[in-house]
């Protein structure tokens, strides 16, 4: 196994024992943005979107627990951004370089690459976990995995919640 792929089995065991331990699902994605920030040194940036669904209106995704400068968007219409690409498709979307796509909604100058994972609950998205790096290229397959099993354990704890 290379380092790398130790790395992200080492990061999923403790993300796994925060998913153990945590009460709620807002603790849970504040613990999981902290570690992700923490243990992934290239993740610059490490930070959810909960989809709002207001009947009558169209539905956006509202920044959540977050670590990370500041971003200006912290609504984000199905339509914009990779994002909204994530959320609207149901897929991970994976950019290697945040300036070849014309979808991107910047947030940092420092940008240069992001991943994006829808999270479902029963099937429906409800939100995605968003994560930027200041290094081109830095989502490899080891990193997918690892932040799609974030999602994936996120959406079991929401499942708890939401009948
Ligand atoms: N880059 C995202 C916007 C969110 S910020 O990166 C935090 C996008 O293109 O949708």
């Amino acid at each position: 196994m290379s380092t790398a792929a130790a790395k992200t089995q080492l990061v999923k065991k403790e993300i796994e024992h925060l998913a153990s331990t945590a009460l709620t699902a807002d603790e849970l994605m504040q613990g999981m943005v902290k570690k992700l920030n923490q243990r992934m040194l290239k993740y610059n940036w490490v930070g959810f979107y909960l989809l709002e669904s207001v009947p009558g209106q169209p539905p956006v995704l509202v920044l959540g627990p977050f670590v990370g400068a500041m971003t200006p968007h912290t609504r984000i219409p199905l339509n914009q951004g990779i994002c909204g690409a994530a959320a609207s498709s149901g897929k991970t979307v994976v950019v290697h370089d945040v300036t070849s796509d014309p979808r991107y909604l910047a947030c940092s100058i420092e940008t240069k690459s992001e991943i994006v994972v829808p999270v479902f609950v029963r099937g429906k998205v409800v939100g995605e976990l968003d994560i930027d790096s200041h290094f081109p290229s830095a989502f490899g397959p080891d990193d997918q995995e690892l932040v799609e099993y974030c999602a994936r354990l996120l959406g079991k704890q929401l499942e708890k919640f939401r009948p």
